[in-house]
């Protein structure tokens, strides 16, 4: 349903919820600064923010890790006077979820706010996804269960501290157990670009059946996407530490030990610029709409993190691909989804994978 008052930016309905998401989330991970994406100046993200909404990008991805919740407050100073037409997406760790309010407090706290849009649990609850998140003992001994969590946050939108629940890398099994609590669950946010498509298999058609909207992360996978990067050599070691690249590439970073398909999907970029440039359009444009152009997908989250790419990116979500480009681009990326496979965890192998 598009927003007459901002014409090019389409909005669409969040799940079951009565919330409007815009076509392109602003992702926020890099907002505080830290060692994963560097410095970031407040002055950039207030830029940042402000045109997005003015240009009808209103909603906004944070989560409480982030940048040890640098994320979240850098977020609040940016919306203040502007809280009325955002929608704000926080995330909750799977280890904090002992005690949801109090963390859910902590949040809102960091963000100046008294309540969030949406609010999901960043992972699934099982022994690796903890992991990733604490080394404490007692929690790790005694993880807090899905059944809770979910008590938990639909006790938080009863108070209205929230006013919708997600997930966030659930797969088809475990998108079932949350179901099974009888929550109302409105979106799950996972990983979705050109090179990433592994929730085309499962995790996609499942969403739609139970009116459960899908939030792609990692639009332009990590900048590559975008064209940013001429050889995989050039891609810094945080970034490049998924399953996408060979496990040294993260320089101690990654996990995954496996070959990756970094010169599968550097000819897919190659192929990208073709096909952008016979349209008059970015690499990273042709990318954005070729997500938005899928049926499942509620919006696509992109970090920008100056106005120039923020518009450049925008300006990506009225661009309305043909049925044939969207169909080359499937085929020409088909190679690097059978070397990555529907693993929908970039970062952990299918034998480890957290997602199931
Ligand atoms: N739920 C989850 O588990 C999860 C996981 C990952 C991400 N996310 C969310 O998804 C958001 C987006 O993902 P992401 O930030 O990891 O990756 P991304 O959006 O795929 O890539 C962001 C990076 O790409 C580069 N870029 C963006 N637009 C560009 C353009 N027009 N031209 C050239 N380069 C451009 C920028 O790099 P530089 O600015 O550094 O040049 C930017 O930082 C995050 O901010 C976060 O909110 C969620």
């Amino acid at each position: 349903m598009s927003n007459n008052s901002h014409p090019q930016m389409k909005k669409n309905k969040l799940g079951k919820s009565g919330i409007q998401v815009s076509a392109m989330t602003v992702g926020c991970w890099a907002f505080g600064g830290g060692e994963y994406w560097g410095k970031q100046d407040q002055s950039d993200v207030d830029a940042v923010v402000h045109t997005a909404l003015d240009l009808g990008a209103n909603t906004f991805d944070t989560a409480e890790v982030y940048n040890n919740g640098e994320s979240e407050r850098s977020l609040g100073v940016a919306l203040k006077g502007h809280r009325a037409g955002a929608v704000v997406i926080s995330k909750i760790s799977p280890s904090n979820c002992h005690d949801v309010r109090k963390h859910c407090l902590a949040s809102l706290q960091r963000l100046g706010m008294d309540y969030l849009d949406v609010y999901m649990l960043h992972w699934p609850i099982n022994k690796l996804a903890i992991e990733h998140f604490t080394a404490d003992k007692t929690t790790l001994a005694a993880p807090p269960t899905i059944e809770s969590a979910y008590a938990q946050l639909a006790a938080l939108k009863e108070e209205g501290l929230i006013r919708a629940i997600g997930m966030s890398n659930f797969g088809r099994k475990q998108m079932a157990e949350v179901l099974a609590t009888g929550v109302q669950v409105d979106v799950n946010e996972l990983t979705y670009n050109i090179v990433s498509r592994a929730i085309e298999a499962e995790i996609a058609p499942y969403c739609l059946e139970n009116q459960i909207s899908v939030i792609g992360s990692m639009g332009l996978q990590q900048g590559v996407l975008a064209g940013k990067y001429k050889t995989p050599e050039e891609v810094r070691p945080h970034q490049a530490h998924s399953r996408h690249f060979p496990e040294f590439r993260g320089q101690g970073t990654a996990r995954h030990g496996e070959a990756g398909a970094e010169k599968e999907i550097f000819a897919v970029v190659d192929r990208l610029r073709e096909i952008a440039a016979s349209l008059h359009i970015g690499v990273g444009q042709l990318a954005i709409a070729w997500i938005l152009k899928k049926p499942f997908m509620a919006s696509t989250l992109v970090g920008s993190r100056n106005i120039p790419t923020l518009k450049e990116n925008i300006a990506a979500c009225t661009v309305e691909i043909a049925d044939d480009v969207e169909a080359l681009i499937d085929e020409i990326s088909q190679p690097v989804l059978d070397i990555l496979g529907n693993n929908p965890d970039y970062y952990e192998n299918t034998a480890k994978s957290r997602i199931f």
